[in-house]
């Protein structure tokens, strides 16, 4: 009982949620389970066959029947995993513009939350997991032991992102990507089902002027309070 079993790390896009769990999960040999690319995997299978986004029927139909498979990643191009959806690799999707300005509109269905949150469970309940997210502390594993909520202002946030495309090659302008977080910001936090906040008892930590190595040190720190604190 040294370590929390289930630990759950949730923030808005770009709050490094993706970069500090995937560092923890290696240094703890948990599993790293990333709950957004479900809901991204949904929303670029919709952009691909050509289905209405905005009909929610059609978005929690396909919530319920894809099969989503996420994987030890297949191919050494920075990804952390391999998503498949009936057996397409949709990964070099995932993070395109096109799946980022609709990901909060689908995301926000509730028949494709209680489909996409119902599997996150049955995977975060197998234990020994670091799952990241929006509402992996509120919703789908309250019962984590430890729940982190890493929050940064829209313009760092915006900033990070606006790296991450430039180190992809990508060409979009900071104006388009800052404009393009606000809007998932608002979506994310003012919807009715599982809107982003952090949990009660969630340890909230604000990284603006912080670097990834001392978000890290807070967060090792964390865990070994936490074991401390079991001990006793
Ligand atoms: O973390 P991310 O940017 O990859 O998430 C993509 C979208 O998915 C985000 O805009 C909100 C949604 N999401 C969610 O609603 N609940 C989660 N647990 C994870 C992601």
């Amino acid at each position: 009982m040294a370590i929390p079993n289930i630990i759950a790390i949730d923030g808005p896009a770009g709050s490094g949620k993706s970069t500090l769990g995937l560092k923890l999960a290696r240094l703890l040999g948990y599993l790293y389970f990333d709950s957004g690319v479900m809901y991204r995997a949904v929303t670029s299978a919709a952009l691909k066959r050509a289905l209405d986004i905005n009909d929610e029927g059609q978005m929690t139909r396909l919530s319920e029947t894809a099969q989503i498979d996420v994987r030890p990643p297949s191919v050494a191009d920075g990804r952390d995993n391999d998503v498949l959806v009936d057996g397409e690799d949709l990964t070099p999707w995932l993070r395109t513009p096109e799946v980022d300005a609709k990901v909060s509109i689908v995301s926000a269905y509730p028949g494709v939350r209680k489909a996409l949150s119902a599997q996150q469970r049955r995977i975060g309940l197998r234990g020994k997991v670091i799952m990241i997210g929006r509402d992996i502390g509120t919703v789908v594993l309250p019962e984590a032991e430890l729940k982190i909520y890493l929050d940064a202002s829209v313009e760092e946030r915006a900033r990070r992102r606006y790296q991450e495309c430039l180190a992809r090659g990508e060409n979009i302008p900071f104006e388009q990507v800052l404009a393009s977080m606000r809007a998932r910001d608002r979506i994310d936090s003012t919807r009715e089902v599982a809107p982003l906040k952090p949990a009660e008892d969630a340890i909230i930590i604000n990284t603006d002027n912080l670097s990834v190595e001392q978000v890290f040190e807070k967060i090792k720190a964390l865990v070994g309070f936490q074991s401390e604190k079991a001990a006793v």
